[in-house]
């Protein structure tokens, strides 16, 4: 192919460069991590000296791969290949699978939630070579144990010199008492390489975003910590541990009912949920989140995606845009804000199952971070929650109010 360059954050060039077999990528939320580890994979997998290589992309549930570690694969080849990509690059999505037509090497994507899951690592094959690289992707979702079965994968003599066995791991320190920083943080050894890193490291990261972690900085220091310092931290006080991702038919004719639930937002994000409700359970399907858009774009985004019919509700604090969408002929209409509503809403949550299809991967994000704010004074946790990055959150809080409490809405 024609030369190409492929740019990388340079403060990531050892971790490229390393065949030590544990290599540990800890950092705040938007570092480059992700894309970092995907693009090296990519030159590497079309590399013709390491040919007989392939490469496991795990993640805890098996689905979230395709807009995780699988997006994230697509993107850098395209970001690499340009118009070229097909004449090197194998990627039938309907399989999720990925394979350099030159060199044969593959990538495969596995989940490790329970034990059909684990028992499919045994018998993972592939067409030329061995497996060599594991990468697992936000690698704190995964039990210590989930680790081991995948090292044992990494073992027996391979027949090309150039290639080695390597585990990666991306992340965000979550917990200071996590596994993964007794294993390979506290611990020096030969065979670990760590590294940090932050989004202010990130040469590719925008204003905007900056902008918004000042906020999360003001508002939610102890996040901050985590997610935009890169570390560790205590994410205690969590709000909901009651939902499930996983894969489900997210068609109209499987729910009870179905409604959207809309939080309005610019700097912060913009956020639609579609949520199917059956059985007393609650299915968060769709979810459209996006930053910095007006409310035309956005409605241009949920055009042919949001079904019409489909009751809206939406945040009371804005009638001017809840009046543009009624005008777009979408049901929409304000959710009555009361004293003590939020913590009902939540009381509410907490007692009703919530499956989360994993294409929602920014309401995942926000739900495992939605936490009560700390009072650092006892000690304790209060029962207010922390605002900021409660966007999908509000959504969630706005579609279930008709299930909660009857149609008593304004319109
Ligand atoms: N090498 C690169 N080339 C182009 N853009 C990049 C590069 N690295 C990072 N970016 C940009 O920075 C953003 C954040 O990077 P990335 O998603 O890799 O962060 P992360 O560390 O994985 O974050 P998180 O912890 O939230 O998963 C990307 O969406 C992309 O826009
Ligand atoms: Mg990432």
């Amino acid at each position: 192919m024609s030369a190409v360059t492929v740019s990388f954050n340079p403060n990531f060039k050892d971790m490229n460069l390393t065949r030590k077999r544990y290599r540990v990528f800890k950092g705040s939320a938007g570092s480059g991590k992700s894309v970092n580890v995907a693009q090296d994979y990519v030159i590497k997998l079309s590399d013709s000296r390491y040919k007989g290589a392939n490469l496991l992309c795990i993640r805890k549930v098996n689905d979230t791969n395709r807009n995780s570690t699988y997006a994230e694969l697509q993107a850098a080849i395209n970001r690499i290949y340009g118009d070229q990509v097909d004449d090197y690059w194998d990627m039938p999505q309907s399989r999720l699978s990925i394979k350099h037509k030159s060199t044969g090497n593959e990538v495969i994507f596995r989940g490790v939630n329970d034990a059909r899951d684990r028992e499919k690592l045994k018998s993972i094959n592939f067409a030329h070579g061995k497996l060599t690289w594991i990468w697992v992707e936000e690698a704190t979702e995964l039990q210590e144990s989930d680790i081991d079965i995948l090292d044992d994968r990494l073992r027996g003599i391979l027949d090309n010199p150039n290639l080695y066995y390597q585990m990666t791991f991306t992340f965000n320190p979550v917990s200071a008492t996590h596994w993964i920083k007794g294993k390979y943080f506290d611990t020096e050894h030969e065979d670990i390489i760590t590294n940090h890193s932050t989004y202010l490291m990130n040469r590719f990261i925008d204003d905007a975003y900056h902008r918004r972690m000042m906020l999360r900085k003001e508002r939610d220091p102890d996040g901050y910590k985590i997610y935009g310092l890169g570390e560790w931290g205590e994410l205690g006080g969590t709000i909901l541990s009651n939902y499930t991702v996983h894969d489900f038919d997210t068609s109209f004719a499987m729910f009870d009912s179905m409604t959207f639930g809309q939080d309005f937002g610019f700097n912060h994000a913009n956020a639609i949920l579609t949520v199917g409700f059956k059985d007393g359970e609650i299915f968060i399907c769709n979810e459209i989140y996006v930053h910095e858009k007006d409310t035309g774009e956005i409605i241009a985004l949920a055009d042919g995606k949001l079904d019409k019919r489909i009751p809206m509700y939406c945040d009371s604090a804005e009638p001017d845009r809840i009046k543009t969408w009624r005008n777009a002929g979408y049901k929409a209409s304000a959710v009555v804000k009361e004293p003590g509503s939020v913590n009902a809403q939540i009381d509410w949550l907490k007692k009703h199952k919530i499956h989360i299809h994993p294409s929602c991967s920014n309401t995942i994000k926000e739900m495992q971070q939605w936490k009560w704010k700390h009072d650092s004074k006892t000690n304790t946790y209060t029962d207010e929650p922390v605002n900021f990055f409660d966007d999908a959150m509000a959504a969630l809080r706005y579609a279930v109010e008709g299930m909660r409490k009857g149609p008593t809405f304004e319109f």
